[in-house]
């Protein structure tokens, strides 16, 4: 008797560790969000992070069959702190994956400490080429573009609209001149020549020596990158100054992306180029505004598409590994086959870890940013200094 209840007892005890141990849930994925969320750029910040959180709401809050635990950090679009701050992230917190940041100096940064340690980073706005270029590495990617993609396909667009000669406006960083030099390689391509190239400090806003200056010369056009609030102020600026009136102003779409409510008939009619536009009209993108709008109470811009997507490849690199992120290899390779269901189009991630997509034209009706036709088809970033 004593033997059969001994048997039994350790018959249910095998039988129970057994499915206990298989239970044990996979422990959560640390997410770092090192983001904007003061400053110039705050409000592009709430909106990666938005979009960032609608997608794994969607997945019903598991990614790779694991759930998140979020860890954030304002970076304050401060490149002298970045480094401490990406730190906090990596060595105090030990996140498992970066996700940022918004400003090119910032993600530079970031991009280093990513490389040293190996960490997974995927970035969702900045646009300096070096990310995806000379620093590129297996454990980078970007769910957003380079600043010479949609600066380079306006180039083109206003060189065809018959201008020949432009000035260009932008702050001085990484972002702002990455810009500028992908519209002139383009305009002069096509015949025409950038006579002035004017800057300013980030993020500074004083604006009226600039424009003053932009009057004196009377280029045939001018073309800006500003973002944020001080793409706000730019475009009242540039209206107020009654220069709207007598020379286009062209810009990357980030000038007035998030940012027409704010700006009003100061930005009706302009032209801009970017791989987002508020009216594509397909079932992709109206479900993905609707659901943005439903949990929010605002409208998505391209930031917001941006956060959404680096949690679409977050998961699509996640899936492939069974959650185990260590697997860097299987990661990369499953997204660099990947075909990304963006509420933006179908897009493809280059060797370097781009996005390949289609560049937009759109022009400001309203409070919209309306699609005017597609500026450059599936336009792949050189990737110029990546050695992977
Ligand atoms: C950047 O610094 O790369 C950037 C900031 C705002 C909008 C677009 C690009």
């Amino acid at each position: 008797m004593k033997l059969l209840r001994r048997t039994i007892l350790a018959l249910t005890a095998t039988s129970l560790a057994v499915p206990l141990a298989l239970a044990q849930p996979a422990p959560k994925l640390k997410v770092g969000l090192m983001l904007p969320y003061t400053g110039t750029y705050a409000a592009l910040g709430n909106a990666i992070e938005n979009g960032f959180r609608l997608y794994v709401a969607e997945q019903g809050g598991k990614l790779g069959g694991r759930e998140l635990e979020y860890f954030k950090v304002d970076d304050e679009s401060s490149p002298p702190k970045a480094t401490d701050n990406v730190n906090k992230l990596i060595k105090r917190d030990q996140v498992d994956v970066l996700i940022g940041t918004v400003h090119s100096g910032v993600a530079m940064a970031m991009a280093k400490a990513a490389k040293d340690s190996g960490t997974l980073l995927i970035v969702p706005n900045a646009g300096a080429g070096a990310i995806t270029g000379a620093m590129c590495a297996p454990n980078i990617f970007r769910s957003s573009f380079t600043m010479w993609q949609s600066a380079y396909a306006m180039g083109d667009v206003a060189a065809k609209k018959g201008h020949k000669t432009a000035v260009t406006i932008t702050w001085k960083y990484a972002a702002g001149e990455e810009s500028v030099g992908g519209f002139k390689e383009a305009f002069e391509k096509a015949g025409g020549k950038v006579v002035k190239q004017l800057t300013l400090p980030f993020p500074n806003e004083e604006f009226q020596a600039l424009l003053t200056e932009i009057a004196a010369t009377k280029p045939d056009a001018v073309y800006t990158f500003f973002a944020g609030a001080g793409a706000v102020k730019f475009v009242k600026d540039y209206a107020a100054s009654g220069l709207k009136k007598s020379i286009p102003l062209y810009g990357a779409g980030f000038l007035t992306d998030g940012t027409l409510e704010a700006q009003g008939a100061a930005a009706e009619g302009l032209s801009t180029t970017l791989h987002y536009a508020d009216n594509l009209e397909t079932k992709r993108d109206r479900d993905f505004r609707l659901a943005y709008a439903k949990s929010y109470k605002l409208q998505p811009d391209v930031y917001a598409v941006q956060g959404y997507d680096a949690a679409q490849m977050l998961g699509i690199g996640l899936n492939a590994v069974k959650g185990d992120v260590s697997k860097k290899a299987e990661f990369a390779a499953a997204l660099e086959k990947a075909r990304i269901d963006s509420p933006r189009g179908t897009f493809t991630i280059s060797k370097s870890h781009n996005p390949v997509q289609d560049i937009y034209l759109r022009q400001v009706t309203g409070k919209e940013n309306t699609f005017a036709g597609v500026a450059t088809k599936a336009l792949a970033d050189p990737g110029r200094g990546c050695k992977m």
